[in-house]
C-alpha cells in the first residue's frame, strides 16, 4: 500500500497553506549561491501544485515573498522577482493542463511593473479554471492585510455607509486578501522553523499546524502525503469536546 493508498480523500483538508521555507539554507549547504535554491524551489512548487490538483485539494495557498522579505539584499530581491516572472510564464502551461485558477493575495501594487503585469496576465488567462485556485502570497503580511481592513471599514464608518455595530467576523473576513477562500486547514512550514512569520494571522485560527524539517526544495509528494495523512489522524474539535463529536 502506498502512502497516497493510505489517504481518505473524502477528508482531504479543502484549504492547504504552505510557507514554502528553506531554499537559502539548501543551497548553502551544497556550497551553492541562495538564487540556486528559489531556482530548484521553483521545481518543488510545480510538484506540490500538481499533486495537489490530482488529489483534488480546491485550494492551495503558497508563501512566495512576505512585506518583511523586502528588507533582504537587493540582489537576492531581484533574483526572486526575475524568478517569478519566468516561472509564471513557464507554467502557464501546467495551469492549463491541470485547469488551475491562479490568485494573488499581498500588496500587488509594491511589486515591480514586469511582475504585476505577469500576474495579472497570467490571472485573466486562469480565471475560468474550475479544479483548483492556486494562491500566491506576494509581497503579503498579515498585519498589513488587516490594516488596510480595519481603515476600509472605518471609512464605511466615518461615511455612515454602515455603523459600528454591524462590524461583524463575516464583514472583517469580507475586506481581507482572501475573502474568496475558505479558512486554512492545514499549515505546513518546511526548513524546521515553527512560526507563522506574518502569514494568513486571521485565516488560520482553527487551522492544524504541521512542522517538518525537510528544506522546501526537497520537499516532494511524499512529504505532502505525510503531512495529509498525519491532519487526518487529528480530531478537529472546534471548541467541543470528544465526546460531543463521537456520541
Ligand atoms: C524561502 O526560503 C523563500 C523565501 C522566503 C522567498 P529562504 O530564502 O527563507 O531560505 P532560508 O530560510 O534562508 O533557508
Ligand atoms: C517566510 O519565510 C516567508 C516566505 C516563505 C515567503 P522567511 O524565511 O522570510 O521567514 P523568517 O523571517 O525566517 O521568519
Ligand atoms: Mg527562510
Amino acid at each position: 500500500m502506498t502512502l497516497e493508498d493510505k489517504i481518505d480523500k473524502s477528508r482531504l483538508p479543502q484549504h492547504l497553506a504552505v510557507i514554502m521555507d528553506g531554499n537559502g539554507r539548501w543551497a548553502k549547504k551544497k556550497g551553492l549561491f541562495r538564487s540556486m535554491g528559489h531556482e530548484k524551489g521553483t521545481k518543488a512548487v510545480r510538484e506540490i501544485v500538481e499533486t495537489c490538483a490530482e488529489l483534488p485539494i480546491p485550494y492551495l495557498t503558497l508563501y512566495a515573498f512576505s512585506t518583511e522579505n523586502w528588507n533582504r539584499p537587493k540582489l537576492e530581491v531581484d533574483t526572486l522577482m526575475k524568478l517569478l516572472v519566468s516561472s509564471l510564464k513557464k507554467e502557464i502551461s501546467t495551469l492549463m493542463d491541470n485547469n488551475i485558477r491562479l490568485n494573488a493575495i499581498g500588496s500587488l501594487d509594491s511589486l515591480p511593473k514586469k511582475v504585476h503585469n505577469e500576474l495579472i496576465d497570467v490571472m485573466e488567462l486562469t480565471k475560468s479554471n474550475t479544479r483548483m485556485t492556486l494562491t500566491l502570497a506576494l509581497s503579503y503580511g498579515s498585519r498589513e492585510e488587516i490594516t488596510k481592513t480595519i481603515k476600509e471599514i472605518s471609512l464605511k464608518v466615518k461615511n455612515n455607509l454602515i455603523s459600528p455595530s454591524d462590524i461583524d467576523e463575516s464583514m472583517i473576513n469580507n475586506h481581507l486578501y482572501t475573502h474568496d477562500l475558505p479558512d486554512v486547514d492545514l499549515l505546513i512550514r518546511t526548513s524546521g522553523e515553527q512560526r507563522i512569520s506574518n502569514f494568513l494571522l486571521w485565516q488560520i485560527a482553527y487551522a492544524e499546524l504541521y512542522f517538518t524539517e525537510t528544506l522546501w526544495p526537497d520537499f516532494r509528494k511524499e512529504h505532502l502525503f505525510d503531512a495529509i495523512l498525519n491532519y487526518q489522524n487529528r480530531e478537529r474539535r472546534f471548541g467541543k469536546t470528544s465526546e460531543q463529536l463521537n456520541p
